[in-house]
Order: C-alpha cells, then sequence, then structure tokens
C-alpha cells in the first residue's frame, strides 16, 4: 500500500471520531481498496487557474493552421483565427497563453513580427523543422488570440539571440501609455491602447537553446534584462527566470542564491514524461510501455518537490513562485510527419498523464503559481488536432475540460491510501486525488486509477462539512490506447459518472480501470 501522508493513520483516528466506520477499510474492500479522508475544513491555499495554464509555439502545425489561417482563409475565422479552436479553448477556460516559444523565442526578434504583414521580414525557424517563417502571426495577432480566448497572455522575451534594448522596447510596444517611440509604433501599427501585459519570461531554456549558459552567467543576466523590463502605468510585471532542466538542481540552487528575489516573481521548471533515448510510439504501446510512460510521470512529481524543497532554504516565505511552464508527454512523431514538427497522437495514457500532474500540481499550489503544457495545438500533447477545416478534441482536452472546477478554488488537504499497481514485480500507486472547495461551497474531487486491468474500490471520508448530493462525471476507455481520430472523433468522450453512493459523511465508489473520475459534492 503507498501512504500519501505520514499523518494519515492519526487522520483515521480522528475521522473515527467523526463517522461511524463499521470494521477497516481494509477488511471491507480488501487489497484493493483506497481511502481517501478529506479535511473539508482545513483548506488554506488557493490553486491559481493560472496552473491550468497552456503553451503554443511557433512550431510545427501550433500557430500556423492550428490558430492562425489568416483573414481570407475558407475556414472559419475572425481576423485570421480560428473560431473552432477558440470557442473550444474558450469552453474549457484557459487562463493564459505562453508565446512565442520554447527554444523559438530565443531566436525571435519581435520588431520582424509588427507593421504591414506583406512587409514583415523572413526568417528560418531552425529548431522546428528549418521551416520559413514569415512573421504573419506576430504581437498583433497574439494579442488579439488572447483576447478572444479570454485568456492571459505569458510572453518569453529573447535573451539568448536578443538585445537588453529590444526586450525592454517590446514590453514598452505593449504596455506604455504614454507619448513614446515605441507607444506612438504600436499606434501607428492600429492599437490606440495598451494591452496591459502581466506576464513576462525572460529567456527560455537559457541552459540549452536559450544560448547553453552556465547558471552563474545567466543569473546575471536576468538581472540586467529584468532590471529594463519596466513596469509601467499600474501594471506589475510578474517577471520570470528561466528555469532548470528536469534534475538539474544546481540551476534552481543558483538561480535562487543570486537573483535578489524582489526582482524575480517566478522561476521556471521544464520537465517531460518521455525516454529521451526511446520516445517510443503514442499509440503502438503495450503495458511495459503504458507502466513506463507513468512511472516517469510520477517521478517527476517527486524531481519537482526536490526544486520545491531547494526554494524553500532560500525563500520559505514562498514569494518566488515555481512555473512549471513546459510540461507533458513527449514520444516519436507520428509515421510520416515532418521530425521538427513533433506531432504525436494522444490516448487515455496521455489523459492520466493529465490527470496525475494536474493533481500533483494542485497539492503543490502554495509553491506552484502556474504550468503550461506543451504544447496546446498540434504539437506533443495537444489538446486539440487541426486538419484543414477539421478539428477533434483529445482526450487530455476532456481532463482539462474535467478540472476546470479546480480553477482558484481552495485547495482541501486530504489523506489517501491506496493500492499498488503492480506490473512485473514493480509497483505505482494506483490512485491519486486532489479535492477543493469553490466559491459557491461545492466540493470536487478529482480521482484517477492507472491500473489498466483493475476496478478499484475507493472510500472517502469528509470531515468538517456536509454533502447531501453527489454527482460526477468519467473519462474512460475500453484500452489504454484509445484516442480520437478524425474518423471517429469520440472514441474518447467523458460521461456522466453515477457510480458514487453517499451515506451520511462517507462516499463510495468503484474506479474503473484507467479512468479519471470528478465527483461534485454539494
Ligand atoms: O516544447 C518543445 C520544446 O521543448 C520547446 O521549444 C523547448 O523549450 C523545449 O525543449
Amino acid at each position: 500500500m503507498h501512504m500519501k501522508k505520514a499523518t494519515l493513520y492519526m487522520a483515521m483516528i480522528l475521522c473515527a471520531m467523526f463517522v461511524t466506520v463499521p470494521g477497516s477499510s481494509a477488511q471491507q474492500g480488501g487489497d484493493r481498496q483506497a481511502t481517501v479522508i478529506i479535511n473539508a475544513d482545513q483548506g488554506k491555499e488557493t490553486i491559481s487557474r493560472h496552473i491550468y495554464g497552456h503553451f503554443s509555439e511557433h512550431l510545427g502545425h501550433c500557430i500556423y493552421g492550428g490558430y492562425w489561417v489568416g483573414m481570407d482563409s475558407d475556414i472559419p475565422n475572425t481576423n485570421g483565427i480560428r473560431n473552432d479552436v477558440v470557442e473550444a479553448l474558450r469552453k474549457i477556460e484557459i487562463p493564459n497563453l505562453r508565446w512565442p516559444g520554447g527554444c523559438f523565442a530565443d531566436e525571435y526578434h519581435w520588431m520582424d513580427g509588427i507593421g504591414p504583414a506583406s512587409e514583415r521580414p523572413r526568417m528560418v525557424n531552425t529548431h522546428w523543422g528549418g521551416v520559413t517563417e514569415d512573421n504573419s502571426f506576430g504581437t498583433h495577432e497574439f494579442m488579439e488570440l488572447c483576447e478572444q480566448l479570454g485568456t492571459e497572455p505569458v510572453i518569453c522575451g529573447n535573451v539568448g539571440s536578443g538585445t537588453v534594448k529590444e526586450m525592454s522596447q517590446w514590453v514598452e510596444y505593449l504596455n506604455f501609455d504614454g507619448i513614446s517611440p515605441m507607444a506612438d509604433l504600436r499606434r501607428a501599427n492600429g492599437r490606440e491602447e495598451p494591452w496591459g501585459v502581466k506576464y513576462w519570461g525572460i529567456g527560455n531554456e537559457n541552459w540549452g537553446c536559450g544560448g547553453n549558459m552556465t547558471p552563474e552567467f545567466y543569473a546575471d543576466q536576468f538581472r540586467r534584462y529584468a532590471t529594463y523590463c519596466r513596469d509601467y502605468g499600474e501594471n506589475r510585471l510578474f517577471r520570470i527566470a528561466g528555469g532548470a532542466n528536469s534534475t538539474d538542481y544546481n540551476w534552481t540552487e543558483v538561480l535562487m542564491q543570486r537573483i535578489p528575489h524582489r526582482m524575480m516573481d517566478g522561476l521556471s521548471l521544464h520537465y517531460y514524461t518521455t525516454n529521451w533515448r526511446d520516445k517510443g510510439s503514442a499509440t503502438d504501446f503495450g503495458e511495459e510501455h503504458y507502466f513506463d510512460v507513468l512511472r516517469r510521470c510520477l517521478e517527476i512529481a517527486d524531481a519537482i518537490d526536490r526544486h520545491i524543497t531547494i526554494m524553500d532554504r532560500y525563500d520559505p516565505r514562498k514569494r518566488v513562485a515555481l512555473v512549471f511552464d513546459e510540461w507533458g508527454t513527449w514520444y516519436d512523431v507520428e509515421p510520416g510527419t515532418n521530425p521538427g514538427f513533433l506531432f504525436q497522437q494522444n490516448t487515455m495514457r496521455d489523459a492520466l498523464v493529465a490527470a496525475l500532474t494536474l493533481n500533483y500540481l494542485n497539492e503543490r499550489c502554495d509553491r506552484v503559481k502556474m504550468a503550461n503544457i506543451a504544447q496546446t495545438v498540434n504539437v506533443l500533447q495537444a489538446l486539440i488536432f487541426t486538419e484543414g477545416e477539421k478539428m477533434l478534441v483529445t482526450p487530455t482536452y476532456h481532463i482539462f475540460d474535467m478540472f476546470k472546477v479546480h480553477h482558484d478554488a481552495i485547495l482541501l488537504p486530504l489523506s489517501l491510501e491506496t493500492p499498488d499497481y503492480a506490473f512485473e514485480g514493480r509497483l505505482l500507486p494506483a490512485i491519486s486525488a486532489s479535492t477543493s472547495l469553490d466559491e459557491e461551497g461545492r466540493i470536487h474531487v478529482s480521482l484517477v486509477n492507472i491500473d489498466p486491468e483493475e476496478a478499484t474500490p475507493v472510500t472517502i471520508y469528509l470531515r468538517g462539512a456536509e454533502a447531501n448530493k453527489v454527482s460526477g462525471t468519467i473519462l474512460a476507455t475500453e484500452a489504454m490506447n484509445s484516442h480520437n481520430t478524425f474518423e471517429n472523433p469520440d472514441e474518447v468522450v467523458p460521461g456522466e459518472f453515477r457510480g458514487a453512493r453517499l451515506d451520511g459523511d462517507r462516499l463510495r465508489l468503484e474506479i474503473p480501470p484507467r479512468s479519471v473520475v470528478m465527483l461534485e459534492l454539494d
């Protein structure tokens, strides 16, 4: 059995004082029984909706074809932006969108992407397929996209190959209201009011594609660049330092040590769920690969905990947010597609990775204030695929839809006892859970069962609150590699979950294999 908190035993005793439990949970459910105790009166931290954020880069068909089709396209669009994609993303209330990269950000020169489109210079997108970038999607188009989506822009500036002046001018162009060279240029390009962009990344992966810097060198660069990214008017920039790669704890350590915390609102981290030596197919896999991917996903949680421990040492008051601004699965590209476009299918396995990750990030919401899945449309762990005028949503999309109830809700501490999912003698915790309380007083419980074969009975004890009604939604599939295609776009869709029975302060249900359940308690 995996024990989520050392305090579980104490909590069980406490719980027994409040509820009548005839016999222990193990007696009732056998080995496969999971127990969740929700401490509904102990919520303190808010789950920032920005944990449910997104990332879209000039990469493959993410921007071009994914969002942007141009105003002359036959595909229904508003000012060149696809209506179907905007509608789908509005439905899941995406809180933010990070752009223009990724690796692309550190070779992007924003001034090439403003003014009349026909006069914009071209460039080679050296990182992603070596294709010609015509800069037709630039600052104004991105800000228009954010306005249509009703989402906050997160802009990542160029440290690797750009200048301090260039980055400083971009902020002035976006945010200054008065008379100035950049504000005047913005007006000349058709935008009177400043946009007031808040979230600002100072470079991306500067240990690698963003300049191959040492952490010491980058820390100094950050101090320089951040100094000239000014606050204009009421707007306060939220400056995000380019953070570590996966388990590079030294990077986190050096940045926390060398950058004054008043200059750095967020420190980023990138960690993909992948085996870089053998990424494997997104759809064609057996249980060996299924287990491996979920194991890697769970290991990321341990690694983030170590980054957080370092941050806690330098910043016990948690002033600097951890911004997990690239995460998700990374497989081999689909056969026959451009290797530089990172297009991969998306199955129930990806939905489980998303649900596990979001449950974990909710639990760490005292430090993690933003996260961005890579990438929203047509790239890596996408939520949406487009093909010409067609569009579909993936299993990962459905997880973001189901989990949106956690946006800005209060995290409720819980204790979890879970059976193991065993594969060839190796064990993983089968069940993951997270709980929050929303503004209307509803409690939501997100439960994940990664065991591909076994259903798991769960008993939930609700401490410190009463519930009269329970309803639910489930995402479950025939197979672990079930996925949506343009021929069959509804192979994986959520359905109503009627399997939960409420009995006083105790809730019983059985979670089917490889499934995600969201319960609502009124
Ligand atoms: O998301 C794809 C790439 O992965 C990004 O451009 C880069 O930041 C990361 O290495």
